[in-house]
């Protein structure tokens, strides 16, 4: 053969290839409203940045007749590129070829991959839309994602992991994505679960469809397994992009620090009043984080899961930092189960990525309750502990009002490690409520009293004003300064600047016990 049939023949292969399961596949998938594998990547990486890797490789198995049917690249697009000149690297499963189902060598692909991610210190991009295990390989394919796991949880904390639900993802192949740092699911096009409705209804007689059982709402909402819910494969892609600005390549790394255009000493007058001095009153805690961030943008995780505790991304004089905030329209602000491992798990991603933390603390306690309990709220509230406790990145508290008990000090206290511990005029920093509190050290007097409504009244006032401010805890050194709300924003990127040389190391060990 001469070398012009042997470039034909590079072209054809590529062709075919690049064609994956057909035509008339590739028009199946435009019809669900989703983009091929290829499309996706191409959408999501710098233009002309990729380069793909084992485009050619097939399956080995023997059995099924699936000799006779091998198509080049066995259903997994894998390679790298760049994402706003940034290098990543990148799997994206095929659905047009045998339904994007893990084989042994697809599996080997992705984990080339994986390798090569962890190597160089780069991001790792999971796009998935698969039928699961190849059911013709049986042990080969459960093999690779086994080997997938392994490097997910050898990558967590070292590289960025992101995931995209963009089809089926089901069985333990929802594993790989639940290992990683943040997911993304497409509204109405993706689903996730262990065992699909058909399963389900047989064991349990439960009748629920796909959609409602592991669609992007169910997890976003109920069972916080996915982080972003995102109408189209295109939004889901551009939340990618997003997400990625604010991450540093790898943990060794600095976090990611942008020319910043708004003004550090930017003070906004409204925010003096916005937080009601009447502690029953809600105010929305996300008027204060888009008042302070640079150009008022926050990137919300977990918008729809657990809203009385709010996380996100943003930047402040250009610089990457996770925020956290107790919500008090929701369930004012109680840290509940869902809230706390919502809280906990964000705090640790930041510290992974060495993201300084933001805190807000607005909250009344711990939610009281049987169910409470019995959920958990013990091991669940104690991660919020362990998380800012071994957090060593900068961390930055405003208390904006009730920061009592327990919460107190779970909520990033200078007890627990905060740098710098700011607090409102209005903050009411105690061991309890001033009712509950009154209640308790003054009850005889209360009981004992002519008009004992009144005598509350004018205790509880009393308490109040005695115990119920930032000043106790000023006089004691444990808040570092009493802010005016309005210069919330310069204060806070004094504060940061001051920190950007923090070093700190915890005792030597193997690793911490997270209470799980
Ligand atoms: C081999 C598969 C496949 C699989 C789909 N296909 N899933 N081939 N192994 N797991 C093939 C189909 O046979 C079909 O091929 C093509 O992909 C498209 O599938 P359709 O069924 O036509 O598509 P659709 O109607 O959109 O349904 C998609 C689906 C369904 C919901 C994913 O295919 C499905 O239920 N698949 C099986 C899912 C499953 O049980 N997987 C194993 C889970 S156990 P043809 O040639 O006919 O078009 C598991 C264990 C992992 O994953 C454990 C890891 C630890």
């Amino acid at each position: 053969m001469d070398i012009e049939h042997k470039i034909r023949e590079l072209e054809a292969r590529n062709l075919e290839a690049e064609t994956g399961g057909g035509r008339k596949r590739i028009e199946e998938q435009h019809k669900k409203g989703k983009m091929t594998a290829r499309e996706r990547i191409e959408y999501l990486l710098d233009k002309g940045s990729f380069e793909e890797l084992d485009k050619f490789v097939v399956h080995r198995c023997q059995d099924f007749g699936m000799d006779k049917k091998k198509i080049p690249g066995d259903g997994v697009v894998t390679g790298y590129g760049t994402v706003n000149g940034r290098r990543v690297f990148i799997f994206s499963q095929d659905f047009t070829v045998f339904g994007g189902s893990l084989s042994g060598a697809f599996g080997q692909k992705v984990c080339k991959v994986m390798d090569l991610a962890l190597k160089n210190g780069s991001p790792m991009i999971g796009l998935n839309d698969s039928g699961g295990a190849r059911i013709q390989e049986g042990v080969m394919s459960l093999a690779g994602y086994g080997e997938i796991f392994k490097r997910n949880v050898w990558s967590s904390g070292v590289v960025p992991q992101i995931s995209v639900i963009m089809g089926p993802c089901a069985g333990g192949a929802v594993y790989s994505p639940a290992l990683t740092d943040l997911t993304i699911m497409v509204k109405k096009t993706s689903n996730m679960f262990i065992t699909g409705p058909q399963v389900i209804k047989a064991v349990t007689s439960e009748d629920v469809s796909a959609e409602d059982l592991g669609g992007a709402m169910a997890h976003n909402t109920k069972s916080g397994v996915a982080h972003f819910a995102e109408d189209t494969d295109q939004a889901a892609l551009d939340r990618v992009r997003d997400i990625l600005s604010y991450l540093p390549q790898n943990c060794r790394e600095k976090v990611p620090e942008v020319e910043c255009t708004d003004d550090p000493n930017r003070t906004e007058a409204f925010l003096n009043t916005l937080v009601p001095t009447n502690p029953r009153l809600p105010y929305d805690i996300k008027d204060i984080i888009r008042a302070i961030l640079d150009h008022n943008r926050f990137l919300e995780v977990h918008q729809h899961f657990a809203k009385n505790m709010v996380v996100g991304f943003g930047r402040l004089n250009g610089i990457s930092v996770g925020i956290i905030a107790n919500q008090p329209k929701f369930l004012a602000g109680c840290l509940d189960t869902k809230a706390s491992v919502k809280c906990a798990r964000f705090v640790r991603m930041c510290d992974a990525f060495n993201i300084p933390t933001i805190t807000f603390v607005d909250v009344p306690g711990y939610l009281p309750g049987v169910q409470q309990e019995y959920d958990g709220i013990i091991k669940h509230g104690a991660k919020i502990i362990f998380a800012y406790s071994e957090a060593t990145v900068p961390k930055i508290t405003v208390v904006t009002r009730k920061a009592y008990g327990g919460a107190y000090i779970a909520m990033s206290a200078k007890h627990l490690g905060g740098d710098i511990n700011f607090a409102y005029p209005t903050a009411e920093i105690a061991v309890m409520g001033p009712e509950g509190a009154a209640n308790i050290i003054f009850r005889k007097e209360i009981a004992e009293a002519e008009d004992p409504a009144a005598t509350r009244e004018r205790l509880v006032e009393e308490y109040r004003n005695n115990f119920a401010s930032p000043f106790k805890a000023a006089e004691l050194g444990y808040t570092d300064h009493i802010i005016f709300p309005e210069k919330t924003r310069p204060r806070l990127i004094q504060a940061l600047m001051m920190l950007k040389g923090k070093r700190e190391f915890l005792p030597e060990r193997r690793h911490g016990n997270i209470p799980l």
